[in-house]
């Protein structure tokens, strides 16, 4: 992994680089391949993606590659603040270069607000949290801050809460994710990731990998779960009934995927903030013809980029494994 840069840089009054960097790669990404390439450079940090993690099978277009990006962007930004700097962000900064996503650049001084302080202080807790959720849990305040938070990222959050609409999203999510499951192609690329990774700290070890659904079964059919856990074999004790929450956006081309995917971090962040648990149900949206139907489901203007499942937090998550960062030049 390139996550280069000097620890302490002199000339930029003591920055911590490291930490900036670290924070990039903390966030989340499908099958946790984490397909970004992090660099420090001129006072900047480079998000590039990096082609040898990216998904041709179930992520064909690259547009999870750039939510995931997206998100370490937006985690970059967030500890450039607690660091008191301000941080201009550019997307897509050369037009012949599609892999160069954004760069984050190192302003003058400027205090964080409380709100940015608790945000990048969420960053290293944050989790995908696959346990059973209780969506009621997830009040109008919190859905407001959240709502807010998409906007923000130029993005929509859009609560599915009525009972027709869940069922529809429900058969959108088992439709899809019986057409991935019964693709040859699909499933050699899922162990790759997913109970091997590429022994550098990306993907998920064999004992985190699940294929088969969770007994419940009811928005958790693909997840990693560690079937270690016994509660996990078992139906749950709790029904898994969490607030359901759309991402979407008005355009669907690279740049409002890193918009939506720093929209994400900030949603999910938040989530973290205010004690809830989040997790991700990825098939509706990966497979064409489920995404276009939940984009009919949505009202037809606005482009699904990620389902959430949201509900009060009741467990500790151990971290996942990332690739190293080491920090130096
Ligand atoms: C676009 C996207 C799609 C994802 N899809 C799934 C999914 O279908 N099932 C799942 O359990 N996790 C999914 N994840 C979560 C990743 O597995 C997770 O981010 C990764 O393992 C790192 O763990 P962390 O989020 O706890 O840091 C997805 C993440 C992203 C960004």
């Amino acid at each position: 992994m390139s996550t280069r840069g000097p620890t302490l840089d002199g000339a930029l009054g003591g920055l911590d680089v490291a930490a900036l960097l670290a924070a990039g790669a903390l966030a989340p990404s499908s099958h946790n391949a984490q397909p970004w390439d992090l660099r420090w450079r001129g006072g900047a940090v480079e998000v590039h993606a990096d082609p040898a993690r990216a998904l041709p099978v179930c992520d064909p277009g690259h547009r999870e590659l750039r939510l995931a990006c997206g998100a370490a962007t937006a985690n970059v930004r967030l500890a450039l603040r607690a660091q008191g700097r301000r941080a201009h962000v550019r997307l897509l900064p050369d037009p012949d270069d599609p892999w160069f996503l954004a760069t984050i650049t190192v302003g003058g001084p400027l205090p964080a607000t409380s709100a940015e302080e608790a945000l990048a202080h969420a960053i290293p807790r944050r989790r995908t949290d696959r346990s059973p959720l209780a969506g009621d849990g997830v009040g109008p305040r919190v859905r407001e801050e959240i709502r807010r938070a998409a906007q923000r990222g130029r993005s929509w959050a859009i609560f599915v809460d009525g009972v027709p609409e869940r069922r529809a999203l429900r058969e959108l999510t088992v439709r899809a994710h019986e057409r991935q499951q019964s693709d040859p192609a699909f499933r050699a690329e899922w162990d790759r990731w997913v109970g091997g990774g590429d022994g550098d700290g990306a993907g998920l070890p064999r004992e985190l990998a699940r294929r088969a659904p969770r007994p419940d079964c009811t928005w958790r059919l693909r997840d990693f779960a560690a079937s270690a856990d016994p509660d996990d074999e078992r139906p749950p004790a709790a029904p898994d009934d969490p607030a359901l929450l759309v991402l979407a956006t008005t355009l669907d081309q690279p740049i409002a995927h890193l918009d939506a995917g720093q929209a994400l971090q900030h949603v999910l962040l938040l989530a973290t903030v205010s004690g809830l648990a989040a997790s991700f149900v990825a098939p509706p949206v990966e497979v064409g013809e489920t995404r276009a139907e939940l984009r009919r489901l949505l009202g037809g203007a606005l482009w699904p980029q990620v389902v959430l499942r949201l509900g009060v937090r009741r467990r500790a998550v151990p971290p996942p494994p990332r690739r190293r960062t080491d920090g130096t030049c």
